[in-house]
């Protein structure tokens, strides 16, 4: 089981790169120079803005483009570049066991889902509003966390009591900036309530946070119940976000 990504070394075709004036002037909305990158030379790949195309989606474009991450999860077959953030953890915390059973919160496209399993999970439980292809030893359902009975619809599916309960849960944002950091706090809030109702003793909760960790109070509530809570920034996390995930260890007790 190869647990880390192996590095992208294109083959060096000075010639026949896709970057060549050539084929840039072919594509017309895509132009290509070679550039250095850390640890390999990569093609980074800018877009003009074509008439209709806002500058917000040419830069999401031009990012998702030049973005290592989503190059390799391309190449692993993983649904996401948020797949990797699950390995990191994974590697540094050590979190997933063989035979666990998995609870993967705001889990489309369904990168989470992919590695639990492949770290041998028995079983994921999912929930996203959005919907979620198909993954083998996965339940996958299309609801909203927030909605009051989702709690109940989820442990109705998971017959038992995970190992670890995981959350990417991200809202829509609005672009107001306090509306948005309401909606996120009560995501985190939510994920940990749940976290901490249905896991087993000794268990584990992962989930992304926003702005400096979680708030103080949700955070000494955890660390009241956990033996261990860390924060962690992936690599594979963009430097320029503001997430960072929480890392809950060892269920030892339910206290409010
Ligand atoms: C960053 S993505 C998760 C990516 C996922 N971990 C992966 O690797 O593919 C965040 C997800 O949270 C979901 N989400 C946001 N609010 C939700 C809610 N109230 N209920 C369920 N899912 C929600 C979004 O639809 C989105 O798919």
């Amino acid at each position: 089981m190869a647990r880390k990504p192996p590095s992208h070394r294109p083959r060096a075709n000075k010639g026949k790169m896709s970057g060549s004036k050539t084929e840039g002037r072919k594509r017309s909305r895509v132009t290509s120079k070679p550039e250095q990158d850390d640890a390999t030379r990569l093609l980074h790949t800018k877009v003009k803005t074509a008439s209709g195309r806002k500058i917000s989606s040419k830069l999401w474009l031009e990012r998702q483009l030049n973005d290592p991450y989503v190059r390799k999860a391309k190449e692993k077959g993983y649904r996401s570049r948020a797949a990797f953030k699950l390995e990191e953890l994974d590697d540094k915390f050590g979190l997933l066991k063989p035979g666990s059973l998995v609870v993967d919160l705001g889990c489309a496209p369904g990168g989470w889902v992919q590695i639990a399993m492949k770290r041998g999970a028995d079983r994921v439980v999912g929930i996203d509003i959005l919907p979620v292809d198909p993954v083998a030893g996965a339940d996958l359902i299309e609801f909203d966390f927030m909605d009051d009975s989702a709690p109940r619809r989820i442990k109705a599916l998971l017959g038992a009591a995970p190992d670890i309960v995981v959350s990417d849960l991200a809202a829509n944002t609005t672009g107001h900036r306090q509306t948005d950091h309401l909606k996120t706090v009560s995501l985190v809030e939510a994920a940990a309530e749940f976290a901490m109702e249905t896991l087993r003793p000794g268990g584990h909760f992962v989930t992304k946070v926003f702005q400096g960790g979680a708030e103080k109070v949700l955070l000494d509530r955890l660390k009241r119940n956990f033996q261990k809570v860390q924060h962690a920034k992936p690599e594979s996390s963009r430097k320029g976000s503001p997430e960072v995930y929480l890392v809950a260890m060892n269920l030892q007790s339910r206290e409010p």
